[in-house]
């Protein structure tokens, strides 16, 4: 391949210690995961800091992505927290009202009915009161107990390929370094042998052999340097495909895991409406049995004064 003035071939680039194809050579490339949208395959580059003036790596934009998906979990099971007050405010409400004894003195068929609402009440203040513990446990616990070591998972993975990314930057200035060296021992060789060409010198011939030896001392070095370059690169860009993919699949687990909950609230809401509905049916029933007649009857039966009526005066 053509060596670029770099010493390289003019086949690559490195940013920030990476070495990328440039545009021309790209198209050689194919994803890792077509048609995928993988985590593996779009977050190779660094990117600007949006706010302040650093850069952060394609890998930190993902684990920030992980750890606002902890984040909305929990901020999640606080809204889960609220609704579950309502609930239970609702229920010491309704249970509260259900015990005050206005009307309690109403009679009859009429007053059976009156007893079954204010029964009812009870009975749905129940119905509140399970919803809200099943809310609890079957959704608001699940959400706070998720992954509670995730911040800390997160970390170690970020530590991890921070590490081995310095040590791409690291192995970078050596090989830099060795590819000065290289040069300079090229140049001394040239003006050794521009002097050679002058006079001709044993001492002269000597210092060329030693220049020549020191040159391919220097070319070892830096064969020596780029090597070990490589190998951290290839040890870096294979973390970032197995660390990506694991990221890929617990958040793909996370918003399964909310899903399935969420789908449990709604179930739950629908049951709620379901057992609140059934704590009417009794009332129902009773107060078509109310009637004004028979309530009539055993009113008067109790509290009647006399049936005999009163007569003429007769002479
Ligand atoms: C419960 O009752 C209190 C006062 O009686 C009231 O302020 C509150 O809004 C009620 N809560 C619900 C959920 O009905
Ligand atoms: C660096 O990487 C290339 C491509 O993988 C490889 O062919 C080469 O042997 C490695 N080492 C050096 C010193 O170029
Ligand atoms: C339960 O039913 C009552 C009316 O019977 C209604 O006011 C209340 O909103 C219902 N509650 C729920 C949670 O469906
Ligand atoms: C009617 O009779 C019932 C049962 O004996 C009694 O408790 C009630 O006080 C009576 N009502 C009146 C107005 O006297």
């Amino acid at each position: 391949p053509p060596q670029g003035q770099s010493g390289f071939t003019d086949l690559d680039q490195r940013i920030n210690s990476v070495t990328f194809p440039l545009p021309a050579c790209m198209s050689e490339q194919q994803l890792l995961k077509p048609d995928e949208w993988s985590y593996c395959d779009y977050f190779w580059n660094d990117k600007k800091d949006p706010q302040g003036n650093g850069c952060i790596t394609g890998f930190e934009v993902l684990v920030h992505k992980q750890l606002k998906g902890k984040q909305m979990q929990k901020e999640m099971a606080e809204f889960i927290r609220e609704r579950i007050k309502i609930e239970e405010e609702y229920a010491k409400n309704l249970s509260k009202l259900s015990q005050i004894p206005l009307a309690g003195q109403e009679e009859g068929t009429l007053g059976e009915a009156w007893a079954q609402l204010k029964k009812s009440l009870a009975d749905e203040a129940e119905v509140h009161l399970k919803f809200s513990s099943k809310l609890q446990s079957e959704v608001e616990k699940p959400f706070l107990t998720f992954r509670e070591n995730f911040k800390k998972d997160m970390k170690r993975f970020d530590h991890h390929i921070a590490d081995l990314r310095k040590q791409l930057v690291v192995r970078y200035a050596a090989v830099e370094k060795a590819r000065k060296a290289l040069s300079d021992r090229q140049k001394e060789l040239e003006v050794k042998t521009q002097q050679l060409e002058i006079k001709l010198s044993n001492k002269i011939e000597e210092d060329i052999k030693k220049a020549r030896r020191k040159s391919t001392q220097a070319g070892d070095e830096l064969m020596r340097c780029v090597d070990l370059y490589n190998q951290s690169q290839s040890k870096w860009f294979e973390e970032m495909v197995t660390t990506s993919l694991e990221l890929e699949r617990l958040e793909v687990e996370r918003v399964e895991m909310i899903r399935q909950h969420l789908c449990q609230y709604t179930t739950l809401r629908h049951e709620t409406d379901m057992f609140n509905q059934s704590t009417m049916e009794p009332v129902d029933q009773l107060l078509q049995c109310v009637d004004p007649a028979k309530d009539r009857e055993l009113w008067v039966r109790e509290n009647k004064t006399g049936e005999v009526r009163p007569v003429d005066i007769e002479i």
